[in-house]
C-alpha cells in the first residue's frame, strides 16, 4: 500500500501546548482589534438616531436642547453633534417617559435564547438585542451561560483569560452565594452588565445533578431562576445566551425565562433539530413540574426568529410552510438576512452597532442594521407587555 503509516504519536502533553498556543493567539487577536488602547470602546449617538429612536422631528428635539439645559450636552464630531451611550440613554429615556419601567410595579423582562442546535446565531442575537434595547434606554444584563463565553467575547471579555470562576454563575450553581449581584460586572457598553463565562461553566453539569441527590428538596431547574430575584428590580430587560445542548444549565435558562426567542436558519436540518428540541423540553418540563404537583411554568412570550436567510437562495417554499404551520403566530413577523457584515462585526469581537461607518459598506450596514432594529422592535414591545402584566398582576394582587 503506497500510504504513509501513522503511528499514535500525539499525546496530552502535546494537546496542552496546542491549547496554550491557540489561548495565547485569541489575547493577542484581541488586543491587536482593541489597539491603541486594549478596551473596546461603546460607539456614540448622533442626534439623528436619537430622533430615529424616539420618532421626535428634529425641531422638537432642538427645542428641548435649549430649554433644558440640565440634560447632556454632548460633543461636536464633525459636522454632527454626538452623545456617549450614557447620555444618548439619559435624552432617550426623557423623551420616551411611557416606555419607561416603573420599577414599583413591575421588575426586569428576563428572556432566553435558546437552540440546541449549534451555530444558529444565538450568541450575536443575544448580543445585539442587548445593545439595541440599551439603546431604547433600557438598563440590560448579559448572562452567558456557555462556557464558550462566546457572547462574553463579543463585549470584551475572553473566558479563558479574563474571567474568574466568582464572576459566572458558578456560585450559585455550587450554593456559596443565594443571589447573583457578586457576579455581575459593567461592560465598555454603558447600560449593559454582564455575567461571563468561563470553561468553569462545565462544572454545573456535575454540580447541579449531585446536589439534587444529596440535597432534600433541591430544585436543580430554579437554581438561576431563584438566584435572579435579587437583581431583577435593577434591569429593565435580562437577556441569557445559552449553549448549544439541552443541558441542566439551559433548563436553568428556559425556567428563568419570561419569554424565549429561539434563532432558526431556514433549513430542513435545522427546522428538525427546532422539533426535537421542543419535545425534549415539553417531556422534561412536564416530569420536573407534573410528576410532583407544581404549578405549571408559563412563558409570556415564544418568539422563533429566522435567521441568518440567504436572499439569493431564498427560504424554500416547503420549508417556509412547515415552520409556519408548525410554530403559527410564534414566529416573528421579521427576518434576519444572512450577511457578510455580520461576520465582520463577530471577528472583531461585535456586532453591526460595534462598527464604525465607513469601515463596511454603507448599503450593506443599513440592510443588517434595519433587519435587527426591526426585530428589537418587536422584541421592545414584549417586554413592556411583560412589564404591563405584571403591574396588571401586582394590582390585582393588592385589590384582595
Ligand atoms: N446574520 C448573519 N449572517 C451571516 N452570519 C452570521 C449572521 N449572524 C451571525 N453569523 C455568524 O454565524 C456564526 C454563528 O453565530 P453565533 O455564534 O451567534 O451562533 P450560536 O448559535 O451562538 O453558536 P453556538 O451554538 O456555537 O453557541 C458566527 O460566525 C457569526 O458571526
Ligand atoms: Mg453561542
Amino acid at each position: 500500500m503506497n500510504v504513509e503509516p501513522l503511528i499514535p504519536n500525539i499525546d496530552f502533553d502535546q494537546l496542552e501546548e496546542i491549547a496554550l498556543a491557540a489561548t495565547t493567539m485569541v489575547q493577542s487577536a484581541r488586543e491587536h482589534m482593541l489597539a491603541p488602547n486594549k478596551v473596546k470602546k461603546a460607539p456614540h449617538m448622533t442626534t439623528t438616531e436619537i430622533c430615529e429612536i424616539t420618532q421626535l422631528q428634529r425641531s422638537n428635539f432642538n427645542y428641548h436642547y435649549t430649554t433644558n439645559e440640565t440634560l447632556p450636552r454632548g460633543q461636536i464630531a464633525g459636522n454632527k453633534r454626538e452623545f456617549t451611550m450614557a447620555e444618548a440613554r439619559e435624552w432617550i429615556r426623557f423623551l420616551r417617559p411611557d416606555k419607561v419601567r416603573d420599577p414599583s410595579v413591575s421588575a426586569g423582562c428576563t428572556i432566553t435564547v435558546a437552540n440546541y442546535k449549534g451555530g444558529v446565531t444565538k450568541t450575536t442575537t443575544v448580543a445585539t438585542l442587548a445593545q439595541g434595547l440599551c439603546r431604547r434606554g433600557m438598563r440590560t444584563l448579559v448572562i452567558d451561560l456557555d462556557p464558550q463565553g462566546s457572547c462574553s467575547a463579543l463585549f470584551g471579555i475572553l473566558a479563558d483569560v479574563d474571567v474568574e470562576e466568582d464572576q459566572t454563575v458558578t456560585p450559585l450553581y455550587m450554593g456559596t452565594q443565594d443571589g447573583l449581584e457578586s457576579c455581575i460586572q459593567k461592560t465598555y457598553w454603558d447600560g449593559i452588565d454582564i455575567i461571563a463565562a468561563s470553561p468553569a461553566l462545565y462544572s454545573s453539569e456535575f454540580i447541579l445533578p449531585s446536589r439534587q441527590r444529596s440535597e432534600p428538596g433541591f430544585e436543580f431547574w430554579r437554581v438561576l431562576d431563584a438566584g435572579l430575584d435579587s437583581v431583577r428590580d435593577q434591569y429593565d430587560v435580562i437577556i441569557i445566551d445559552s449553549p448549544p445542548s439541552l443541558s441542566y444549565t439551559t433548563i436553568n435558562a428556559l425556567m428563568a425565562a419570561d419569554g424565549l426567542l429561539m434563532p432558526m436558519p431556514p433549513s430542513n436540518l435545522d427546522f428538525a433539530s427546532s422539533a426535537q428540541f421542543w419535545n425534549l423540553c415539553t417531556d422534561l418540563i412536564k416530569t420536573l413540574y407534573a410528576d410532583r404537583g407544581l404549578p405549571d411554568k408559563k412563558f409570556s412570550f415564544i418568539n422563533i426568529l429566522l435567521s441568518k436567510v440567504d436572499s439569493s437562495v431564498g427560504v424554500s417554499t416547503a420549508v417556509r410552510s412547515w415552520i409556519y404551520n408548525a410554530y403559527g403566530s410564534m414566529v416573528m413577523p421579521v427576518e434576519i438576512p444572512k450577511t457578510s457584515i455580520a461576520e465582520t462585526a463577530s471577528a472583531g469581537f461585535g456586532t453591526v452597532y460595534d462598527l464604525v461607518p465607513g469601515s463596511v459598506l454603507a448599503k450593506t450596514l443599513k440592510r443588517a442594521k434595519d433587519a435587527y432594529e426591526d426585530m428589537i422592535d418587536y422584541v421592545e414591545k414584549q417586554v413592556r407587555g411583560v412589564w404591563a402584566g405584571q403591574a396588571l398582576m401586582n394590582s390585582k394582587g393588592d385589590a384582595k
